[in-house]
């Protein structure tokens, strides 16, 4: 059995034989993208030298990039621990060209390391093309020689990649894995493509425009290439699972997860095993995150991580847990992931410390919110969780509201989101009026134009000095120092 180590070496020295540059994974918060929460793509990192603006030293690359998709656009939190497939955090495997090879050669590597490096038998893959890539089919047709009745043509909501509304994009060609007729789901293309069945492994993206906001498609200085293949996905089919959790390396947090709680995962339920792979899914998207400088915290990308903290710990209590445990995973994550992630293991002190830390300030009030949504629960009448008690929930006892759906779910319940949205905007309501800070922000600094807050995107950002402000009075300069001014109070207005 080829395990996920390996297949992500093997991926990289194939690409490193065909003259690719090995580019180690870049951070988890992007560098310079206020457009993005999270990297979500192997080819983020890449993304000015697609658009012609970073010029590197070499033109052809390989990597296997973390990423994370929860709480921004690609959202898969909710669904982790119920599908064979979600993750919050996964490994993109992925080689590119900046100008060098395109279509031929990209087609003709993904073909030569699916069906030589892996032996993948060849009737076991389907592929797709962009309906009007005519090129592209008659490279797999002609070349390859794929057989038309395992080929098909799709339209650009699954064959036209792009990053976002705006940036790098392209047609793509992808490449799916059949399962087998044992599990449910049809060809892509067709209305039970869903299903399990046929399972998209790597995505070939031909880079050619860069979309811009108005939506009109301006050519990239050359045509490049960007692919993405999800190292668990393949991973699962080289060792001989459709699911992804039954891989080696969910396989052992599983265990280390089931043992952090005091259970056999040999005999856990199907709640409990959901649970448990919630658990193991959520300690990689949590170390990862931490080993890049994210925080738990209210805001921002703290708040994800803390929802995706908060949603591992309810379900490890869930599991029977009744001290901290979640802490307990980052050990054996260190030892499956350490030796690819050298940074993960120099962060691993820190880790624990971090997550135990959270795991001790939600314990003061998750029992109880825990008692309150029970009470609540057996006083409906209906199957809507009044919006009142989500946000009590969120407000006083620290459940994000996913969390509260995640319950809600496990019930066949759901919540009332607008009831809900309607107490949050009557707290924001009450904060402004109460602060005194915007009181005096407002009435006390002359801002002239319209200020915007980036944090919630950036954790850097560039502005101008316009005033200083100490005790309400215009200074020249700021000092916390000055003497018998305790508390004084110093703000500096940036533009
Ligand atoms: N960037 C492409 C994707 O994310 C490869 O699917």
């Amino acid at each position: 059995m080829m395990s996920t180590n390996a297949l992500r070496a093997r991926f990289v020295e194939y690409f490193e034989r065909h003259k690719h540059r090995f580019v180690a994974s870049s951070s988890l918060v992007p560098a310079s993208d206020p457009t993005l929460l999270f990297t979500n793509a192997g080819m983020v990192p890449f993304k000015d030298v697609f658009l012609g603006g970073d010029k590197r030293d070499y033109s052809r690359a390989v990597s296997s990039q973390r990423c994370v998709r929860a709480g921004g656009k690609h959202n898969d939190l909710e669904n982790v621990g119920y599908t064979a497939r979600h993750h919050t955090f996964f490994e993109m495997l992925g080689n590119f060209s900046f100008g060098d090879y395109f279509k031929r050669d990209a087609i003709h590597f993904a073909w030569e390391f699916l069906t030589v490096e892996l032996g993948l038998p060849k009737d076991k893959l389907w592929v797709t093309v962009y309906e009007e890539d005519e090129e592209a089919e008659r490279i797999w047709l002609d070349e390859i020689g794929v057989s038309e009745n395992t080929f098909s043509r799709i339209g650009a909501k699954d064959n036209f990649w792009q990053m976002g509304d705006t940036g790098p994009c392209g047609p793509c060609s992808e490449i799916f894995y059949d399962h087998g007729d044992h599990i449910a789901g049809g060809p892509p293309g067709t209305p039970e493509e869903d299903g399990d069945r046929f399972v998209e492994i790597w995505n070939l993206v031909f880079m050619q425009y860069d979309r811009q906001p108005d939506g009109t498609m301006v050519d990239l200085p050359r045509p490049s290439i960007d692919t993405g293949m999800g190292l668990e996905r393949i991973a699962a089919v080289m060792q001989g699972t459709h699911d992804n959790y039954g891989i080696d390396v969910f396989q052992t947090l599983i265990a280390a997860a089931a043992d952090a709680v005091g259970i056999d995962a040999a005999k856990a339920e199907p709640a409990q095993q959901s649970s448990l792979k919630v658990v193991a899914d959520h300690i990689r998207a949590t170390a990862f995150l931490i080993t890049d400088g994210v925080m738990p915290s209210n805001e921002g990308r703290g708040y994800v991580l803390r929802r995706i903290m908060r949603r591992a710990i309810r379900h490890g209590h869930k599991l029977g847990a009744t001290g901290t445990f979640f802490y307990k995973l980052v050990g054996p994550l260190v030892e499956l992931m350490g030796e690819a992630f050298p940074e993960l293991a120099d962060s691993k002190a820190q880790i624990e410390r971090v997550v135990e830390q959270e795991e001790q300030r939600f314990a003061l009030t998750l029992a109880q919110g825990l008692r309150i949504l029970e009470d609540a629960i057996g006083a409906m009448s209906g199957t809507e969780i009044p919006g009142e008690t989500v946000f009590k929930l969120y407000d006083t006892y620290g459940f994000p509201v996913d969390l509260t759906n995640d319950v809600a779910r496990e019930r066949g319940l759901t919540l009332d989101t607008r009831g809900f949205d309607a107490e949050m905007s009557a707290q924001r309501e009450r904060a402004r009026a109460a602060s005194q800070f915007g009181a005096d922000y407002h009435a006390k600094i002359d801002v002239q134009s319209p200020t915007e807050f980036i944090g919630y995107t950036q954790t850097r950002g560039s502005g101008r000095v316009v005033s200083l402000v100490q005790d309400e009075q215009p200074v020249d300069r700021l000092s916390s120092r000055r003497r018998g001014r305790a508390g004084a109070r110093l703000h500096a207005v940036l533009r």
